[in-house]
């Protein structure tokens, strides 16, 4: 990792250069969504379903649903174990578990709640403890029951379940609720949700304007290109009561399209990479194996995860990237040259992987894919939360509502759901 004195954030805003003058808008809708990641998609869907009445449209720059962030991650659903009490990512990570076992359930989305040991070596084993305490602490605000059912083991125990752990391991937490979900079959079974009508694909949001006049509707004009055409049509714009930015590593471009340029709000961005173990089945590893979470790291720790089909990868690692400091997003998202994996991260990974499973060799892996991480503060920032923010276009009369989801990196697909049902039951209304 270099020097964290070395990572600067960028602070953009989509149209910063002023390549999109005002257009007035040739249509008008109730609820515009900006981002087709799983987030965007659970928001979209909850709207329609709520909402039946209104007129509800999602638009995503890319051709597809879920080609950023909501495909390059663990598809792990998480327990909800690290996050400290009554944060965001607490809550939302523990009931967005439950309503996605639920939801893959009754839709036949494949998953499987394999669960989870978090293994701890013998310098680890008051801190493991302490992470067990703090699980067993956590419950709802709505609820005094316990909400992250784990339990301590000794590393003999770890290893009689997980044979091929390393002798080293002293301590293990077993998490029975942690699982695995098919993140694409997911997001399709959304879509399905949503209906074809509302979805806009090859649409990208290239200006936002605050609509408040004395006697019209407070709301936002909301302006986008098609991105499908070689061309590139004529923008064209819409008028919409609410705005809902779930643009992922493109969120805070969004919001500070509307805010002082003081007020901008910073992006960080912290790349996670992903080796693929060949011939892992030979180790017979059955559940999800992470390591104990390093102090100050941005990440869970370079981890065992499985695909449905039992195919094991480990990852993702940390490396914070700095994408110059200032400018405008444009055509191009800045991050896309990092999505390339690459050699250089394996001997890390490796010694990673080797504290806890000695048997893999770095011959078994190979770079498969990377995901970036969105977020808000640098590796000195400690832990930040989800944040869920409202502005409105009238602040007087608290009409035209826009919802920004900001720094949602992990668990934002295991929390998809209870995300949706937030914003739109509780922020919106
Ligand atoms: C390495 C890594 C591992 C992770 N592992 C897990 C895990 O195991 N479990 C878990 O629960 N979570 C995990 N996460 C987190 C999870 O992947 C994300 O929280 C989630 O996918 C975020 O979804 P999203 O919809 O907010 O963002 P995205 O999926 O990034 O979607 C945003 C969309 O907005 C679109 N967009 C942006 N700007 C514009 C614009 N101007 N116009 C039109 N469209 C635009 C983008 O094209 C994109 O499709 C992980 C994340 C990372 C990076
Ligand atoms: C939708 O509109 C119909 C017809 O006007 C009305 O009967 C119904 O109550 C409305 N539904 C909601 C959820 O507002």
């Amino acid at each position: 990792m270099r020097p964290s004195q070395a990572i600067r954030p960028l602070l953009s805003a989509l149209n910063a250069a002023g390549k999109y003058s005002f257009k007035p808008p040739s249509f008008s809708v109730d609820n515009l969504i900006v981002g087709g990641g799983v987030v965007g998609l659970a928001i979209a869907r909850k709207l329609v379903i709520q909402r039946p009445n209104d007129t509800t449209i999602l638009v995503e720059r890319h051709s597809t649903a879920g080609q950023e962030t909501s495909s390059r991650n663990s598809e792990v659903v998480h327990a909800g174990i690290y996050y400290p009490s009554r944060t965001l990512k607490s809550i939302l990570c523990i009931r967005g578990r439950r309503l996605l076992y639920d939801y893959c359930h009754k839709n036949h989305i494949p998953y499987q709640k394999i669960g989870k040991l978090i293994v701890a070596l013998p310098n680890q084993v008051a801190e493991i403890k302490a992470l067990h305490d703090h699980a067993s602490s956590l419950h709802l605000p709505e609820s005094q029951e316990p909400a992250v059912p784990i339990q301590l083991l000794t590393g003999d125990e770890a290893r009689a379940m997980e044979p091929a752990l390393s002798p080293d391991i002293a301590a293990a937490l077993w998490s029975p609720e942690t699982g695995i979900v098919d993140s694409h079959a997911l997001m399709e079974s959304f879509e399905r949700d949503i209906g074809e009508t509302s979805l806009s694909y090859s649409t990208k949001v290239v200006r936002i304007d605050r609509i408040n006049e004395p006697r019209g509707k407070p709301g936002w004009v909301v302006q986008f290109v098609a991105t499908d055409t070689s061309s590139g049509g004529e923008p064209q714009a819409v008028y919409t009561r609410s705005l809902i930015n779930a643009a992922g590593l493109g969120a805070p471009f969004l919001t500070n399209e509307i805010l002082p340029e003081h007020q901008w709000i910073p992006s960080y961005f912290a790349r996670g990479s992903y080796v693929t173990c060949h011939g892992g089945r030979k180790l017979g590893v059955k559940r999800l194996l992470y390591p104990m979470p390093v102090k100050g790291m941005a990440g869970l720790g370079t981890h065992l995860t499985m695909d449905l089909a039992g195919n094991i990868k480990f990852g993702p690692d940390v490396e914070w990237i700095t994408l110059g400091t200032k400018g405008e997003q444009g055509d191009n998202e800045p991050w896309k040259t990092w999505l390339t994996p690459s050699e250089e991260r394996l001997n890390d990974m490796h010694t990673a992987i080797q504290t806890y499973l000695p048997g893999v060799s770095p011959s078994d892996l190979v770079p498969d894919y990377v995901g970036i991480r969105p977020k808000l503060a640098g590796p000195d920032g400690g832990f930040r939360d989800f944040v869920i923010r409202l502005d409105t276009a009238d602040k007087d009369r608290g009409e035209g509502k826009m919802v920004s989801l900001l720094g949602i990196e992990s668990p934002g697909l295991t929390s998809s759901l209870a995300i949706a049902d937030m914003v739109v039951s509780n922020v919106l209304h």
